[in-house]
């Protein structure tokens, strides 16, 4: 029989052991944590939408007309018209053709990649992109072909020695752990030479950047030339679940073979009209994703002002890459002492060695309380860790430099002989960072 306690002893050994904080009262920019008000400094609720008047209105009226649950899958008799207003909601925003509402996230990524890629198929994915897309890779039948982050030189490589074989590319848009946009237009440009899908998931990109956040695909002009986009109503939508964008042709396949839609109770009314509401005042009010905007600069400029330089970016999502697994907790608790809620971030969420702070900000927060939890985040950062910081941000900031020198993507005789060789340990298998 499995040794739990000596596993949970090795956990605790690597400085990996989690636990749950308790938050009481509703998701703000600030909230009552384990009974002590702190500012919230690590959420995905980017729009501040989740503990809206309206969105909480409309989840509180669906429970009192549809009920609390949906009582069954969609295929069974869990399909309600409210499922099919959102879908065609989304879809409209989204500029797709039809939209398909999934459990969450999670089953979105895991059902999509898994029905899409079979065996004797490749599938390429994103060294960074979230465990979800990594666990439907392993569930999937098809040979997963991971390539170095962003690295499309990497990408071309694989896709050149999988002979055709090569069925999709799949990447977050916003990565969610290091806040930076996948090159989609390359990526794209990848695909149609070499004939495969893409699928995009804009977890962290709907509601955060793009025209009226409508995402990074749309930031890169894109919406026609994507074949899937898998998007969250848990992060700046405010509720739960989420959904994916597509066409009808492809609707109808997932319908069929996506194993976490077809064998899971479809989302309750509550959350649904919730994310309706949210969908509502996101395009009623676009200033929203300008504020959020706004406030990433704020938390970026402050902390640069207090000596903790953090890559360039624009998006809400702001790494503060600390290296070594318990001194990124220390710094977390200390952070929480001056009444900043800023999670530490560990393996296998993140790469070994890439312990972190990943604070967040919110259209919610104000100036001053981005600049104050700069000052409190400065404070808990013991100098030596600073220069590990700065240098990080240097070697990210030039690596990204060097990727957008990349004006094409080049083909495998000039690829170089590292991305040959990063390329030929991965063929057969996945890397394990989730
Ligand atoms: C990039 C990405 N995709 C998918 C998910 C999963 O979404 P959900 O929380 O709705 O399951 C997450 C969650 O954090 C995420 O960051």
């Amino acid at each position: 029989m499995t040794d739990i306690e000596g596993l949970l002893e090795d956990i605790r050994d690597r400085g990996l052991m989690r636990r749950m904080r308790m938050v009481s009262g509703p998701q703000g920019p600030r909230v009552l944590l384990d009974g002590r008000p702190v500012l919230l400094l690590c959420s995905n609720n980017y729009l501040g939408l989740a503990d809206h008047p309206r969105v909480r209105q409309a989840a509180a009226e669906a429970a009192m007309r549809y009920g609390a649950g949906a009582g069954a899958s969609r295929l069974v008799s869990g399909n309600m018209r409210i499922h099919r207003r959102l879908e065609e909601r989304l879809a409209d925003f989204k500029r797709s053709e039809t939209a398909l509402l999934f459990g969450s996230g999670y089953l979105a990524n895991v059902g999509v990649v898994q029905a899409l890629a079979r065996a004797g198929d490749v599938v390429f994915s994103d060294s960074l992109n979230h465990a979800s897309i990594v666990d439907g890779c392993r569930l999937a039948g098809a040979e997963t072909f991971v390539y170095g982050h962003c690295d499309v030189e990497h990408l071309a490589w694989g896709l050149q020695q999988a002979g055709g074989r090569g069925s999709l590319i799949v990447t977050d848009g916003v990565f969610s752990m290091d806040g930076d946009v996948a090159p989609l237009r390359e990526i794209v440009e990848l695909a149609q030479r070499h004939d495969a899908r893409v699928m995009v998931d804009e977890a962290h990109g709907t509601g955060t950047v793009g025209p009226d956040g409508r995402g990074a695909v749309a930031a890169a002009g894109l919406e026609d030339e994507v074949d899937l986009l898998v998007g969250t109503l848990g992060k700046a939508l405010g509720s739960y679940g989420a959904y994916v964008c597509c066409d009808r042709r492809m609707a109808k396949y997932l319908l069929n073979t996506a194993r976490t839609l077809i064998y899971s109770t479809a989302i309750g009314p509550p959350a649904v009209a919730a994310a309706m509401a949210a969908l509502e005042l996101l395009r009623e009010q676009p200033r929203r994703v300008e504020k959020l905007q706004r406030n990433g600069a704020v938390l970026r400029e402050a902390l640069a002002a207090e000596g903790l330089p953090v890559p360039a970016g624009h998006t809400p999502i702001v790494p503060l890459v600390i290296g070594d697994a318990e001194h990124a907790v220390a710094v977390s608790e200390r952070v929480l002492e001056q009444g900043v809620f800023a999670q530490a971030i560990r393996p296998p969420t993140v790469p070994a060695g890439g312990s972190r702070l990943r604070l967040t900000v919110m259209a919610s927060h104000t100036k001053t309380e981005l600049r104050e939890a700069a000052k409190a985040v400065a404070g808990a950062v013991p100098p030596s860790v600073r220069a590990a910081i700065a240098q990080r941000t240097a070697d990210t900031d030039a690596s990204v430099d060097v990727r957008a020198a990349r004006s094409t993507v080049t083909e495998s005789d000039t690829v170089s002989d590292s991305a040959r060789a990063r390329a030929s340990r991965v063929f057969d298998g996945l890397a394990d960072a989730a």
